[in-house]
C-alpha cells in the first residue's frame, strides 16, 4: 500500500490537478475550520464545533458516510468483527465516539438491556443518535448516550467494560487526546478485557491535515499504550476488510501470581 502524506504541498497540487471539482468545496471547508480554530479554544471545543455544523446538514455524512448504504454497511462491518473476536450479549460495552449509532444500534440491539455505553463530545450528534434509536424501536434496551468533554472517563465504574472501542476517532484526534485516553482506559477495562481502535495509519511523517484528519505511524501509539501499562496488537485481520484505518487492540497485560 502506499502511504500518503496528504499534508505537503506536492499531494494538494497533485490532487487539485486530478480533481478540479472538488477544490472549491476543499476551500469551503477550509475557510469553515479556520473560522472554528479563531472562535474556539482546545482541539475537542474545535471538533464539537465542526461536528455540530456536519450534523446540521447530514447526520450520516457527519459521521463519514456518504449514503445511507455506506452507513449501514460501515456499522455492519464493525459489528460483525467485534461478533467474530467473541462479542457476547452479557459482554459491557464502552463505544467511544459513538456519533449517531452507525454501529452502535447493532450493538445495542445484541447485547443485553443496559449493556452499552457511549460516548462522544458532539451533543448534537448524540441527539441524531435518539433519532436512531427511535427509528430502530430500541427504547427497551435502555442504552447509556453521554456527552463528554474529555476521555478520562473519571464518571464511570472502575474494571466495567469487557470491550471498549473506538472506530474513526483517533482518525480525528491529535496525540494529546489519544494519549488522554491511553492513560485512563485500562481503569475501566474489566479483568480480560479490550479497546479496539482504527487510526490513519502512515508509514512516512506523521502528519493531519484541517486538523480534521491525523495520520499516525503505528510504533507511535503502541509506544503510547506502552507507557500506560498497556499491551497493543495489530490487528492484522482488519487490514483484509475494505477500510482504508487500521486497528490497534489494546489491554491490560495478564498478572501470573
Ligand atoms: C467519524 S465519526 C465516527 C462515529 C462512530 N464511531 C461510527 O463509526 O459511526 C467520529 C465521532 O467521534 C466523535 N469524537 C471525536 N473526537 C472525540 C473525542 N475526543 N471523544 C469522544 N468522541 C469524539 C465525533 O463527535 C464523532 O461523533
Amino acid at each position: 500500500m502506499e502511504f500518503k502524506n496528504r499534508a505537503s504541498f506536492a499531494h494538494k497540487v497533485g490532487y487539485a490537478v486530478r480533481h478540479p471539482h472538488r477544490i472549491s468545496s476543499y476551500a469551503q471547508r477550509w475557510a469553515r475550520d479556520s473560522w472554528f480554530r479563531m472562535t474556539t479554544g482546545d482541539h475537542v471545543s474545535y471538533y464539537r464545533a465542526v461536528m455540530r455544523s456536519d450534523t446540521a446538514r447530514n447526520p450520516e455524512q457527519a459521521v463519514g458516510s456518504a449514503s445511507h448504504d455506506r452507513w449501514l454497511a460501515l456499522g455492519k462491518m464493525q459489528y460483525d468483527y467485534l461478533l467474530s473476536h467473541g462479542l457476547k450479549p452479557e459482554h459491557r460495552l464502552l463505544e467511544i465516539g459513538c456519533g449517531n449509532l452507525r454501529a452502535g444500534w447493532r450493538f445495542i440491539e445484541y447485547l443485553d438491556t443496559g449493556n452499552y455505553y457511549g460516548i462522544d463530545i458532539s451533543p448534537d450528534i448524540l441527539f441524531a443518535a435518539q433519532d436512531v434509536l427511535r427509528r430502530h424501536g430500541l427504547q427497551h434496551k435502555i442504552p447509556h448516550l453521554t456527552p463528554v468533554r474529555g476521555l478520562d472517563f473519571s464518571f464511570l465504574p472502575r474494571g466495567h467494560f469487557d470491550v471498549v472501542h473506538a472506530h474513526s476517532v483517533f482518525s480525528h484526534s491529535p496525540l494529546q487526546v489519544i494519549e488522554e485516553c491511553l492513560a485512563n482506559v485500562g481503569a475501566v477495562l474489566a479483568p480480560g478485557g479490550f479497546f479496539d481502535f482504527t487510526f490513519d495509519r502512515t508509514t512516512g511523517p506523521e502528519h493531519q491535515v484541517l486538523r480534521e484528519d491525523f495520520y499516525y505511524r503505528t510504533e507511535t501509539l503502541t509506544a503510547l499504550a506502552r507507557r500506560y501499562g498497556l499491551e497493543a496488537v495489530f490487528m492484522d485481520d482488519w487490514e483484509a476488510l475494505p477500510h482504508r484505518q487500521s486497528k490497534l487492540r489494546v489491554s491490560l497485560p495478564h498478572r501470573t501470581v
